[in-house]
């Protein structure tokens, strides 16, 4: 995967993407990480990103001219390309979608904005996806595009260390994660349960996907509603989740 990343502020990301899985994937060549200034995409002396809003309003909105130009500049005809566009105004970044990217594209531009916003033509006319992180307002889409890359990079092929690393991760399964625990067996007097300590791989699955519900139910109920609605659990675990709800 190339991601393309365009903003007024490179500086950004210096750092985030040097550490662990991220920067063994950009050594290794499953992706590669190119930061672009938009001033650099202007023609004009002053090197010029904003303007104020027609109609009249506080604050700046990113020019549409440059954002055209660059993404003209960067799209590889030979690439499968999405053009995001991080905005709160977006479909609301989800596991689904980080996946859907990993397996359908080989390159990303992703369009940060600031201040105000984007002018809306760039929405209309030259973006394949606009996506939010989560229903609140930042300052820029610097972080959201961190977001973006590290959720996208984890997924693609042979990034993570063994190939089944993401099938129990939260979301994958419709579920939440089981809990995980890790030595010491006992601290401060609170031990971790029995069954992993077994070394029966067979009950600890399943006490695994019992936890994966638990949780589930507790900490995310609407997560159980959307299974239980796509009939994706058991006849068992229906009758599980329905006692549980009553003894709660
Ligand atoms: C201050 S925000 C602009 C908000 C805009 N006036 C609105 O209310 O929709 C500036 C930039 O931050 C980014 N941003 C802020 N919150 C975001 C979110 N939840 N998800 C993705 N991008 C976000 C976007 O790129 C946005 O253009």
């Amino acid at each position: 995967m190339r991601f393309d990343l365009l903003t007024i502020f490179p500086e950004f990301f210096v750092g985030p993407f040097e550490f662990g899985i991220i920067r063994r994937a950009k050594q290794q060549g499953q992706v590669e990480v190119n930061i672009h200034d938009l001033r650099s995409f202007t023609t004009d002396k002053h090197h010029i990103v904003d303007d104020r809003p027609f109609g009249g309003d506080d604050g700046m909105v990113l020019k549409p001219e440059p954002l055209f130009r660059a993404v003209e500049a960067l799209r590889k005809p030979d690439e499968q390309t999405a053009v995001v566009l991080l905005t709160p105004q977006g479909r609301v970044f989800q596991q689904s979608e980080a996946q859907r990217f990993a397996h359908n594209f080989t390159q990303m531009i992703l369009i940060c904005g600031r201040y105000e916003g984007v002018d809306e033509r760039v929405a209309q006319h030259i973006v394949t996806d606009e996506i939010s992180i989560g229903d609140y307002v930042l300052t820029g889409g610097e972080i959201p595009a961190m977001v973006l890359v590290d959720a996208i990079t984890r997924l693609l092929p042979n990034v993570l260390g063994s190939a089944t690393s993401a099938v129990n991760d939260s979301f994958s399964t419709g579920l939440l994660d089981f809990p995980q625990y890790t030595r010491p067996a006992s601290f401060n007097g609170i031990d971790v349960p029995e069954i992993l300590l077994s070394g029966h791989h067979a009950n600890i699955a399943k006490w695994r996907r019992r936890e994966a519900l638990r949780k589930t139910l507790k900490m995310r109920p609407d997560l159980i509603q959307a299974l239980l609605a796509r009939a994706a659990l058991t006849a068992e675990e229906q009758r599980w989740i329905e006692e549980t709800q009553q003894e709660n």
